[in-house]
C-alpha cells in the first residue's frame, strides 16, 4: 500500500513543476498599540479557517504561559481565551513546530480564541500554512476550523512577545480588505477540482462545497457578475515509464494526461485513467455549455454526476455520465467530440490547455493543491465554505458594485442587531441607517418604501422627496381629532397648517381666531373657535363670506352681478385695445428710427447727403 502510494507520487509529474512558483497570499496585520510597535506588518493567510475577505477583525494578542505551540488542548492547562461580551476578542499567538498548523488552530479555536497567529520559528520568507497532506479520514477536524489564521515572521513574532513580556496590551487589526484585487464590477474566478470522489475528507469537502455554492454561483453567472471557469489538474508520465503497467492504468493519450489511482491500488476499483476521462468530460461539458451561453450548467452537471454516478456504487462510468448530460439537455455529440479518443497517441487540445493553465501567471502562483480557488487571479486561502467563498468573491468587486447576493443573509454580519450598530435610527418609524454587509456594518441612510432618506447616517437621516410624508409623517407634527386630521408635513419641511401655530416638528397649536381677533370681525358676527378653524355666524339672514370676512345678503343678486361683470369686462377690453394701439405705435416708431439708422450707414439719406465718407472720396 505504502509502496504504491509512493509510486504514484513519484512517477507522475505536474506539468511545469520544474520551474514552479508558489505565491503566498498575504493580508496585513496592523498593530495599533503599543506605540513602539505601531505599524502594518505582513502575514500569510492559512489554507484553513475562515479569513474575512473584504473585512477586518480587531483583537488583542495573548501569548499563553504554557502550551506555547498549541499542540495540546488548552483544557489540559485550564486555559481559556473566551472574551467577555464587549471585550476585544483574543488573537492567540503560538509558536510554529511540533505539530500540524491545523492542530494549533483547532486547539486555539476550542479554547475560545478568535484568531490564531503562528510565529515562524526560523528566519525565512512567509509560507502558506496548509492542511495535512496525508489521508486524514480520522482527522477531519480541520474542516471544522473557523477561526482565521495567519503566519507571522519570526522577527515580528519576537517583537510581539517582547511587548507582551513588558506587560503591554497589544492591539491588532487583521485586515483582508486588500487581499484580493477588486478592480471592476466583474469577478473572474476559477475552481481547480477533480471528479474523483474517493479521496477522503478533501474530496468530500470539495463536492460539499460545489453543492452548497451552486446556487450562488449560478445567480452570479447568469446575471453577468462573474466569469467562472472550472479547471482540472492533470499529471504526465515521464517518457521512460509510458509503457509501464502503472502509467497505462493512470494515463490516457499515451502517457500524456494522468491522474493518481483513486484507491492507490491498481488491481481494483477505478483507475487513474478513469478519473482523467471524467475530468476531461467535465471540462468538455463546461466548454459546450459555455458555447451555448449557459456556462452555469457545469454546476448542475458536476453535482448531478456526484450524486448519480459515485465510485462507491460502481457508477463512475461513461454511460452514467451520458445520462446526466442528456438530462441537462446538453449536446452529447459535441461533448464526445471534445473528449476525443483517450487511447490515441495524440494530444488532446483541451487537456493540453488545462496543463498550460496550471502554470502560474501574473500574481497567481502554480496550481499544485487540489482543490484551489482562484479569484481575480489570486489564490483563495482558507476553508472552502459557501459563506467564506462568497465573501471572498464579493470582496473582488469594486466597492458599491457588488451584487445583491453579497448583501444577503448568511454572509452578512449581524452588527445591526445590537443598538443599530451605532448608526442613526428612528424608533417611532422603526427605521435604521444600519446595514449589514459582508464588509461589516455600514451606516447609510436607508430607502424605505421608496422614500429616500438623506443625511450622514450616523446622527441624522431625513426622509426626502415626494412621499416623504408617508413615513412617520416626514418627522412632522400630525394629529387627528373627531375624524379630522391635520398634518404639518409639506414640501421641504414641516410647517403648521393654516389655523395652527408652532414649529411644525413636534407641536402645532390651534389658533383661537376669535380671541386673537384675526377673523370674524364683521359687525354683529358671532365667533366660535374650533380645532384648526372657527365658525362665524352673521346677523339675521346674511351669509358669511370667509375670504372677505364679511356678510352678504343671501338674496340672489344675479342681475347686478352680471352688469357689474360686464362693466369690468368692457373696461378691460378698452384698456387692452388702448394698450395695444400704444404698443403698436411705439414699436413702429422705434423700428422706423432703427431702420433709418441702419440704412444711414449704407446710403446717404436726404437729410444726411453731405455726410462725407473719408475712406474713399477723400483719397481720390
Ligand atoms: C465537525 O463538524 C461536524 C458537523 O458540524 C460534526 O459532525 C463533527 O463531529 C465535527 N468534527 C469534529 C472533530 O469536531
Ligand atoms: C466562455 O464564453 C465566453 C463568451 O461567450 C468567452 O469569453 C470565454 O472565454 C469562454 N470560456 C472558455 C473557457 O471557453
Ligand atoms: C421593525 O422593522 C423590522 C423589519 O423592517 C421588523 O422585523 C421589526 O419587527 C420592526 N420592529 C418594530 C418594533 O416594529
Amino acid at each position: 500500500m505504502r509502496g504504491k502510494l509512493w509510486f504514484s507520487i513519484w512517477v507522475l509529474f505536474l506539468w511545469g513543476s520544474c520551474w514552479g512558483r508558489f505565491v503566498v497570499e498575504k493580508n496585513s496585520l496592523k498593530v495599533t498599540s503599543p506605540e513602539d510597535l505601531k505599524g502594518i506588518y505582513e502575514c500569510a493567510i492559512g489554507n484553513f479557517g475562515i479569513p474575512q475577505y473584504g473585512g477586518t477583525m480587531l483583537g488583542f494578542v495573548v501569548y499563553p504561559k504554557s502550551n506555547r505551540k498549541a499542540c495540546k488542548s488548552f483544557d489540559e492547562f485550564d486555559i481559556s481565551f473566551k472574551s467577555k461580551p464587549g471585550a476585544f476578542p483574543t488573537f492567540l499567538l503560538v509558536d510554529r513546530g511540533d505539530c500540524y498548523f491545523t492542530t494549533k488552530a483547532w486547539n486555539a479555536q476550542n479554547a475560545g480564541a478568535a484568531a490564531i497567529l503562528v510565529a515562524d520559528n526560523k528566519v525565512e520568507p512567509l509560507i502558506t500554512m496548509d492542511t495535512p497532506e496525508e489521508d486524514s479520514s480520522v482527522a477531519d477536524y480541520f474542516q471544522n476550523i473557523t477561526v482565521p489564521s495567519a503566519l507571522v515572521s519570526k522577527s515580528f513574532g519576537d517583537s510581539l512577545k517582547k511587548a507582551l513580556d513588558n506587560g503591554d496590551m497589544v492591539n491588532v487589526n487583521l485586515d483582508w480588505r486588500e487581499s484580493l484585487p477588486h478592480p471592476d464590477e466583474r469577478v473572474e474566478y476559477e475552481f481547480w477540482t477533480n471528479s474523483n470522489d474517493e479521496c477522503g475528507a478533501k474530496c468530500e469537502s470539495q463536492i460539499e462545497f460545489v453543492k452548497s455554492f451552486k446556487g450562488a454561483a449560478q445567480i452570479l453567472e447568469k446575471k453577468g457578475y462573474t466569469q467562472f471557469t472550472p479547471h482540472y489538474i492533470t499529471w504526465y508520465c515521464p517518457e521512460a515509464f509510458i509503457l509501464s503497467k502503472q502509467c497505462k492504468s493512470q494515463c490516457i493519450n499515451h502517457g500524456r494526461y494522468c491522474a493518481p489511482d483513486p484507491e492507490q491500488d491498481f488491481s481494483k476499483g477505478y483507475d487513474g485513467k478513469d478519473v482523467v476521462v471524467q475530468n476531461l468530460r467535465q471540462v468538455c461539458v463546461f466548454k459546450v455549455a459555455n458555447e451555448s451561453r449557459k456556462p452555469w450548467l457545469w454546476w448542475d452537471y458536476v453535482t448531478d454526476f456526484a450524486i448519480r454516478c459515485p465510485m462507491k456504487e460502481k457508477k463512475y462510468t461513461k454511460e452514467c455520465a451520458e445520462e446526466v448530460i442528456k438530462s441537462l439537455g446538453l449536446d452529447l455529440k459535441k461533448i464526445n467530440k471534445c473528449v476525443g479518443n483517450p487511447d490515441a497517441d495524440e494530444e488532446n487540445p483541451v487537456l493540453k490547455a488545462e496543463q498550460d493553465a496550471q502554470i502560474g501567471k501574473g500574481s497567481r502562483g502554480d496550481v499544485t493543491i487540489l482543490p484551489t480557488l482562484v479569484i481575480n487571479n489570486r489564490q483563495y486561502r482558507g476553508k472552502l465554505d459557501k459563506g467564506a467563498v462568497l465573501k471572498a468573491i464579493c470582496a473582488g468587486f469594486q466597492e458599491t458594485t457588488e451584487p445583491a447576493v453579497c448583501l444577503s443573509e448568511g454572509i452578512e454580519t449581524n452588527e445591526c442587531l445590537e443598538n443599530n450598530g451605532g448608526c442613526w435610527h428612528d424608533k417611532a418609524a422603526n427605521v435604521t441607517a444600519c446595514k449589514d454587509t459582508f464588509r461589516g456594518r455600514v451606516c447609510e441612510c436607508p430607502i424605505v418604501k421608496g422614500v429616500k432618506f438623506v443625511g450622514d447616517g450616523y446622527t441624522h437621516c431625513e426622509a426626502s422627496g415626494s412621499g416623504r410624508c408617508e413615513i412617520n409623517n416626514g418627522g412632522c407634527w400630525k394629529e387627528t381629532r373627531n375624524g379630522q386630521t391635520y398634518s404639518a408635513c409639506v414640501d421641504g419641511g414641516c410647517k403648521c397648517p393654516p389655523g395652527f401655530k408652532g414649529d411644525g416638528n413636534k407641536k402645532c397649536e390651534d389658533i383661537d381666531e376669535c380671541k386673537e381677533r384675526t377673523a370674524c370681525q364683521c359687525s354683529g358676527c358671532k365667533c366660535k373657535n374650533t380645532w384648526g378653524s372657527y365658525e362665524c355666524n352673521c346677523r339675521g339672514d346674511l351669509l358669511y363670506m370667509k375670504e372677505h370676512d364679511t356678510c352678504i345678503s343671501k338674496k340672489p343678486t344675479t342681475e347686478v352681478g352680471w352688469s357689474f361683470i360686464w362693466v369690468i369686462f368692457l373696461g378691460l377690453a378698452a384698456a387692452g385695445i388702448g394698450g395695444y394701439a400704444v404698443y403698436k405705435y411705439r414699436i413702429r416708431s422705434y423700428m422706423d428710427s432703427e431702420i433709418r439708422a441702419i440704412m444711414a450707414q449704407y446710403m446717404p439719406l436726404d437729410n444726411q447727403s453731405e455726410v462725407p465718407n473719408h475712406v474713399h472720396h477723400g483719397d481720390i
